[in-house]
């Protein structure tokens, strides 16, 4: 074979080698280093070196062969400068050639040829300059030839797309990290509008304050427990603030009547869920559903509850765990025409309930989290912070809340076993 076509077999080896390389996804400087290695190694130069620029200013050196390591700190570009390299006919310059046009050369030729650089090839990719090649003299001590700069061109036009495309996806990295970071404030921004509005609503009431805010934690404490996922987990946490914001409409006087309130001003009460839904549907929420669990967090398993009579399968998860928050929130805080029950009873109010008012899975799934809590399996004690500290506390509670899971998960497993018999 002739010296001169296995020459150009040699060079096509390095450049799909090259091209291998650039098209990976593995690190970006090693991707430079190898590239210039190939390069080096297919025109049998002594040293090299890849710097790389985005626009006016210091060089920053990405790769280095044979030159010591601070050989090229000292080299910048200015705007003329890479202007020069943009005129076609010097695209890649030889050092030593002093009636050079490019000004990039006359300003740095006698540091270049210090370091023993004799060719600087730039960069262009899209009609900008990314970088310089600089390249050393051959280990053979020719001149390059014609088809020597050919291949220069060519591989150092490879890098080049390298540098370029991976400069596109690091933008893109940022940009969707910018993006990632705007999603967070919005949400950040609509929680606590949310929270704001929640208060506003435990404001109206005077003898429920926090109620909202408890309602929306408990909740999000079940959904968790019942292994929903973070995003659904923080759109229940907002239908719980926001359950009661119907009562934005109701009367102060009902809403605040110390004792029993008559008919009239029941029905008047009982408004609030759908007034909830019509205030709540026109927002787009960054979750789903949220309008939907304010409207049924009065229903109940048994087609008793309001605003429309809806039962077991009919009334949305997200408004059955609301449901028994609330409910919760009721029986553990003090009214003004009574007090407190006791954690025993409330208990008994559940197990009671479950199947009727409140689904069993859901109970379930609260007493779980509450016992988790109670026995100390916890990083943070969130429900007896809502509790009071001495609520949750005596021998009984661990017993009452055991047996009530097991009660309650038992029940459920016959009703699944039944249901697969038919
Ligand atoms: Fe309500």
């Amino acid at each position: 074979m002739e010296p001169s076509t296995q020459k150009l077999i040699h060079t096509f080896g390095a450049l799909a080698d090259l091209g291998q390389e650039i098209a990976g996804t593995g690190d970006f400087t090693e991707m430079v280093r190898t590239s210039m290695h190939l390069l080096l190694g297919t025109l049998a130069l002594r040293r090299g070196a890849v710097v790389e620029c985005s626009g006016p200013g210091p060089l920053r050196c990405v790769a280095i062969w044979g030159l010591g390591d601070q050989a090229l700190n000292s080299l910048e570009i200015d705007e003329p400068e890479m202007a020069s390299f943009l005129c076609g006919e010097i695209r890649e310059s030889l050092v030593k050639n002093t009636s050079s046009a490019n000004v990039f050369l006359n300003k740095h030729r006698d540091n270049l040829l210090a370091e023993g650089i004799e060719l600087v090839v730039p960069m262009i990719v899209r009609g900008e300059v990314t970088g310089l090649v600089l390249l050393g003299g051959k280990a053979s001590g020719e001149e390059f030839s014609n088809d020597d700069f050919e291949t220069v061109r060519a591989m150092v036009r490879h890098i080049g797309v390298g540098i370029h495309t991976h400069r596109l996806l690091e933008q893109l990295a940022q940009r969707a990290e910018e993006n990632r970071r705007l999603y967070d404030e919005l949400r950040t921004i609509y929680r606590d509008t949310v929270r704001a509005f929640a208060a506003a609503i435990d404001i109206k009431d005077k003898y429920t304050q926090g109620h909202s805010e408890r309602v929306g934690r408990y909740s999000e404490i079940i959904a968790r427990e019942l292994g929903w996922s973070e995003e659904e987990v923080e759109g229940i946490q907002i239908a719980g603030y926001l359950h009661d914001i119907g009562k934005l409409i109701v009367d102060r006087d009902i809403i605040n009547a110390p004792h029993y309130i008559d008919a009239k001003n029941s029905s008047e009460l009982n408004r609030h869920p759908n007034a909830g839904y019509e205030i709540l549907a026109p927002i787009r929420h960054p979750y789903a559903d949220i309008p939907l669990m304010a409207k049924h967090h009065h229903e109940r398993l048994d087609g008793r509850g309001y605003p429309d009579g809806l039962t077991d399968q009919q009334i949305p998860m997200g408004a059955k765990i609301v449901s028994l928050a609330d409910s919760f929130d009721a029986m553990t805080t003090d009214r003004p025409y009574k007090r407190r029950r006791s954690f025993e009873d409330v208990v008994v109010d559940l197990r009671e309930n479950s199947g009727k008012q409140f689904d069993g899975k859901v109970v379930a799934a609260f007493a779980r989290a509450i016992l988790k809590e109670v026995k100390g399996e916890t990083r943070e004690r969130r429900i007896t912070k809502m509790l009071g500290k001495n609520y949750l506390e005596g021998d009984q509670v661990e017993t009452l809340l055991a047996d009530l899971i097991s009660d309650l998960e038992g029940d459920y497993f016959r009703q699944d076993a039944k249901a697969q018999s038919l």
